[in-house]
């Protein structure tokens, strides 16, 4: 029996998935099975090669079974879960990785040539910056950088040699956001005039496709650390990216090849435990965020809070937009930056007193947890700036809200901020 999902909204869907489909037949488990083994009968010569020669070509709903071959190319666990993330993003396709920086690696690894650049946010997260600073230049591949807050600065400063346009939104740690419409503009703008096109790329991880959809907005590629929200409690790394049908082909290609792939233990747990508990576990995490956020602007001793859900989120406008959930409601997502003001407070005497006597915020880097995590980027996940260019300001401070009561993270972040209070 084939049921029919159509109709169904999206926080149905992604708790049932596709039970049956001509790629796999799950329709008599209720969780789908997972499936652990490296290499499949081939029953024929004609058939396996059959099978090679039809590998990577985008086939979107197929109407027969593809020929699986070997784990590497395409194993049928991880593609229940890539047509989720597909569906969920509003994507043609998407294709999983070992990690989020195996999933940025490939984005723009099949897109790119020796001589071409890549356009770039000025701030990045920090392994990310490192990818681009200590090994593109290897490769004969510049990474320029801009302001993506402001389109104008972009558009000026795309020239033919750029091939893509790189960002986050919201950017990790500072939460600044991009408009994806005006970048997806510049785009097409920029492709009535060339031959090799330009695309664009977000790391839409801090959001997840829950809260934003950059597709929808005409981005070309969206890119996910899975470890992080999508996963959600923790136990797995890895890493997608979502494209249109046309690119499908070279990432499909790019990954067998390089062969950095999700394996389907991992991707069974994102499937069965992270995926369907995402609407859920975000809506919990915001509610908490702006509970802490708006906790924290109100405290003598901060100096500056970011959060996309507070009223004065200086692109407030941009947030009401562009982060909107699946069912059309705001959705600021779970992360929150801030300082403290030095004068009155040490940033890491705070953050080590956390550290030492919070029972409910952990210092650890990641993100998107059942546990409230918090860090501080500048020494941590962006070390790789060196306290230079946009890290130069050091102390800001990331928390990532997890599932415990908003009251216990603000007892905890209260009782640190008495305990390494200057004044007292
Ligand atoms: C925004 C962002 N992108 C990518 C990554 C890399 O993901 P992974 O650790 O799964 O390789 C991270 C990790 O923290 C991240 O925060």
């Amino acid at each position: 029996m084939t049921k029919n999902a159509e109709g169904y909204k999206k926080t149905t869907r992604i708790v049932h998935g596709a039970a049956k489909t001509p790629r796999w037949d799950y329709a008599h488990h209720v969780v789908p099975p997972l499936t652990a083994s490296t290499t499949f009968r081939l029953e024929s010569v004609q058939r396996a090669a059959r099978g090679f020669s039809e590998f990577g070509q985008y086939r979107g709903e197929l109407d027969e079974a593809p020929v699986y071959i070997y784990d590497r190319l395409e194993e049928p666990t991880r593609g229940l879960l890539e047509s989720q993330l597909a569906s969920m993003e509003g994507a043609d396709s998407c294709l999983t990785f070992a990690s989020g920086m195996a999933a940025v690696s490939a984005a723009l690894g099949c897109l790119l040539r020796t001589g071409d650049e890549v356009l770039a946010h000025t701030l990045l997260y920090g392994c990310t910056h490192s990818l681009f600073t200590s090994w593109y230049p290897k490769l004969g591949v510049k990474v320029r950088r801009a302001d993506f807050t402001d389109p104008k600065a972009v558009a000026r400063a795309v020239n033919s040699r750029t091939r893509a346009l790189y960002f986050e939104s919201p950017v990790n740690p500072t939460l600044d956001l991009v408009d994806l419409r005006s970048i997806a503009e510049i785009v097409t703008q920029a492709n009535k005039r060339r031959k090799r096109r330009l695309y664009s790329v977000i790391d839409n991880t801090f959001a997840t496709p829950f809260c934003q959809r950059p597709l929808e907005h005409g981005i070309d590629l969206a890119v996910h650390s899975l470890t992080k929200n999508i996963g959600g409690f923790g136990t797995e790394v890895g890493g997608a990216v979502c494209c249109s049908k046309e690119v499908f082909p070279e990432l499909a290609m790019y990954r067998k090849d390089f062969g950095g792939i999700l394996s389907p233990k991992a991707a069974w747990n994102i499937l069965v435990y992270g995926v369907p508990t995402i609407p859920l576990r975000i809506k919990r995490q915001q509610y908490s965020a702006l509970q802490v956020a708006q906790y924290l602007e109100k405290h003598p001793m901060v100096a500056m809070v970011r959060y996309p859900g507070l009223d004065s989120f200086p692109q407030r406008a941009l947030a009401l937009k562009q982060m909107r959930d699946f069912d059309g409601g705001f959705a600021p997502g779970n992360m929150i930056y801030f300082r403290l003001d030095e004068r009155k407070v040490s940033g890491v005497k705070f953050v080590d007193h956390v550290a030492q006597n919070a029972y409910c915020v952990t210092l650890a880097v990641s993100l998107g947890h059942t546990k409230t995590l918090i860090e501080m980027p500048s020494a941590m996940t962006h070390s790789a700036y060196a306290g230079e260019g946009p890290m130069r300001e050091r102390g800001g401070i990331r928390l990532s809200i997890g599932l415990e009561s908003p009251v216990d993270i603000i007892k905890d972040l209260e009782a640190s901020l008495k305990a390494v209070d200057k004044r007292r």
